[in-house]
């Protein structure tokens, strides 16, 4: 620890279920902060600087050289670098390669073509739901497995694995969970993907595809496949269910998502942005960077939930308004890294959120607002469970 600064525990509470990390709340657009291994680096709240970070090729991702804002078990850990296929721990060009062969399966073109699938899992999900009767969790039956059952289906992965899928990904996504239970998880995932493969499974999905097309190893396809799976579905199942709570929790915002769906959803996503704490980079060179000199490998935490409620670009920040114009939000990144699967995640929060609502109109809590557990200790924030209840459901 430089300066005889002692590591503080980052604050990974809340004021509401909905405002920033209290931890990551800043003055500064750019200050110091101490890690729980003892690394002296950094945190970005700024929107500009943010930007500009995420931005810089003398910024890495790699695994091996960021250090870990939360959980001390990892962080005691010194990370290695990730296996060959994790692309978001690999810096252009190995990078790049595996943008390149993703990037029509991601685009805007291929997203109009899974509507379809899109809407015909949300009908079907909320159908089971309605059967099911009140009260209900939306987390487990309305948020997790739409965005499931589709990434499944992009890939060509049976969707009966999915429960398990999800599981794993949670251990994941657990910045306590202890590096073996880690690895554990990981393990069931490219398990999944392996098999899927070796099947010859559903040969019209992404993963045959790339198998097909060749070029990449058994090993850098398993790992993909793990990747997407991991990100292509519990993202938008956090963002879901959080979308849903604070919709049912503000009448008057929830009033406003049918006239403009996509709008709002682009709000919601700025509003809650819920990757907290683990968009990171290291300084590969010194770097001048928001009036600082960030020394070669120090880490910095890009806080996005911090950022996209900067007052110079949003006026009234901590407001939601399903109304406004959040163009310019980072809560898909920037950058060569930004989400590769923001189409997609995008549409699903569409046509769910507003089929949720259209479907059951008088959705509402089935618990108080405070008594709602959240995820606070997580990589993607979200709620644990969403207890709900409803009166008469109309027919589909
Ligand atoms: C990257 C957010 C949904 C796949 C990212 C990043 C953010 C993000 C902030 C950048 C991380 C960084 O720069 O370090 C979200 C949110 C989602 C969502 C808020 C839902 C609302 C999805 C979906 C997929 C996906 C549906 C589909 C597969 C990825 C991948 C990356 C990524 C593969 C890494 C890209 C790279 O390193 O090149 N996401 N994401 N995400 N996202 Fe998403």
């Amino acid at each position: 620890m430089r300066d005889g600064q002692q590591a503080q525990p980052l604050e990974t509470d809340r004021p509401t279920p909905f405002d920033p990390p209290i931890g990551l709340r800043r003055r500064a657009p750019l200050s110091r902060l101490a890690y729980p291994d003892g690394h002296l680096g950094w945190v970005a709240t700024g929107h500009s600087v943010t930007r500009a970070i995420l931005a810089d090729p003398r910024f890495s991702t790699r695994r091996e050289l960021l250090h870990q804002p939360v959980g001390h078990e990892r962080a005691a850990e010194r990370p290695t670098p990730a296996e060959p296929g994790i692309f978001p721990h690999l810096d252009p060009p190995e990078h790049t390669r595996f943008r390149r062969l993703l990037s029509h399966h991601f685009g805007p073109r291929r997203v109009a073509e899974l509507m379809p699938a899109i809407q015909r899992h949300t009908a079907r999900v909320l159908r089971d739901l309605a059967d099911g009767g009140a009260p209900a969790d939306l987390v487990s039956a309305f948020a997790m497995p739409i965005p499931a059952l589709v990434i499944c289906e992009l890939l060509g992965v049976r969707a009966r694995d999915r429960q398990r899928i999800a599981a794993a990904t949670s251990v994941m996504n657990d910045l306590d969970a202890r590096p073996e239970q880690v690895a554990d998880a990981v393990g069931s995932i490219t398990g999944t993907v392996r098999g899927a493969l070796s099947g010859g499974a559903l040969g019209s999905g992404l993963l045959a595809q790339a198998a097909a097309t060749g070029g990449l190893s058994e090993e850098e396809l398993t790992n993909l496949g793990m990747v997407l799976l991991a990100t292509g579905h519990l993202p938008t199942g956090s963002m879901l269910a959080l979308g849903a709570f604070v919709l049912l929790t503000d009448p008057a915002q929830r009033a406003l998502l049918a006239a403009d769906p996509g709008r709002a959803v682009e709000e919601l996503l700025r509003y809650l942005s819920i990757l907290q704490f683990d968009v990171r980079r290291t300084a590969l060179v010194e770097v001048e960077i928001g009036g600082q000199v960030i020394a070669a490998g120090e880490t910095v935490v890009l806080a996005l939930p911090v950022a996209n409620r900067d007052p110079g670009l949003f006026p009234d920040p901590d407001t939601l308004d399903l109304t406004r114009s959040a163009a310019g939000h980072l809560a898909f990144g920037h950058g060569v890294h930004q989400c590769l699967g923001q189409h997609l995640a995008r549409a699903e929060l569409r046509v769910a959120l507003t089929a949720l609502f259209e479907r059951f109109p008088d959705l509402r809590l089935a618990v108080p607002p405070a008594e709602v557990p959240t995820r606070d200790r997580m990589a993607v924030y979200g709620v644990e469970r969403l207890p709900v209840t409803w009166g008469v459901v109309p027919a589909d």
